[in-house]
């Protein structure tokens, strides 16, 4: 089975004056299609750098990023943003959706780029909502919504285009616990639905309700297995004082 994500060897380097700051140093993994995986660490532990690369908004310094067996390191901007459209759907902690349109109008957003004609691109979008329980407000503004239905809308948002990876960059950030429970739920639905997601935070309550983590510290994976087993959500700088563990 080919990977849908493979990183070889990634390094992202930043200069910062006589200094190099290593964001990623040497990370590989492979994502594989159905997989529900979280990406979890520490501030500054480099997620954002990796789901920068993993999203195609940036590029490794060295090694290798390979999505869908294309090797995304030596694309350009406009290639970047055409791999991103075909293949990637994204949730964002903020919703960013537009507050004029209503909820099928935002949903609907992503196919107007892609030139999907009126009809299917209405069609397509109450079905989507379907799937996140708004489909009988779609004709509501995002501000009678509350948080957890406008994030709804944005997973609705991310779906629409049948993307082959879903990219949730802590997608409960902004939520109360029980609504990012619910969130979390949803997100644990497409997955059973078959669609492969890859959740971005640093909270281990959360990571623990995906499938598997990688854990970054420093720009290393310090780990990389299964959600459910002890030591996911141990780090070695955490171990004794029973912070980590008490999820
Ligand atoms: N554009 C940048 N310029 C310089 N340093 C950066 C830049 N982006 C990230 N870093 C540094 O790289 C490290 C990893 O950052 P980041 O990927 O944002 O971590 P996280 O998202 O886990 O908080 C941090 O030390 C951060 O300060
Ligand atoms: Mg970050």
């Amino acid at each position: 089975m080919r990977a849908l994500i493979e990183f070889k060897d990634v390094c992202k380097y930043y200069q910062m004056g006589d200094t190099v700051v290593k964001a990623a140093d040497g990370i590989s993994f492979q994502i594989f299609e159905g997989e529900f995986v979280a990406i979890v660490g520490q501030s500054g532990s480099g997620k954002s750098t990796c789901m920068n690369i993993i999203g195609c908004l940036d590029v490794p310094t060295s090694g290798t990023y390979l999505l869908d067996g294309r090797d995304v390191g030596g694309m350009n901007r406009d290639e970047l943003a055409e791999i991103r459209n075909e293949l990637l759907g994204f949730i964002f902690q903020q919703y960013n959706l537009l507050p004029k349109l209503n909820l099928a109008e935002n949903v609907e957003v992503p196919m107007m780029y892609a030139g999907v004609p009126k009809a299917e691109r209405r069609q397509r979008a109450l079905a989507a909502l379907d799937v996140v329980g708004l489909r009988e407000k779609y004709k509501h503004k995002p501000s009678e919504l509350s948080g957890g239905q406008q994030q709804r809308v944005s997973i609705a948002r991310a779906l629409v285009g049948e993307p082959s990876l879903i990219l949730a960059d802590e997608p409960t950030g902004a939520l109360d616990s029980r609504t990012g429970r619910e969130v979390l739920a949803i997100l644990q639905d497409l997955h059973r639905q078959g669609h492969t997601i890859v959740l971005i935070t640093h909270d281990n309550s959360i990571a623990v309700q995906a499938q598997r983590i990688i854990r970054l510290e420093d720009g290393h994976v310090i780990y990389d297995g299964p959600a459910d087993a002890p030591e996911a959500v141990v780090t070695p700088k955490a171990a004794g004082t029973g912070e980590e563990a008490a999820v």
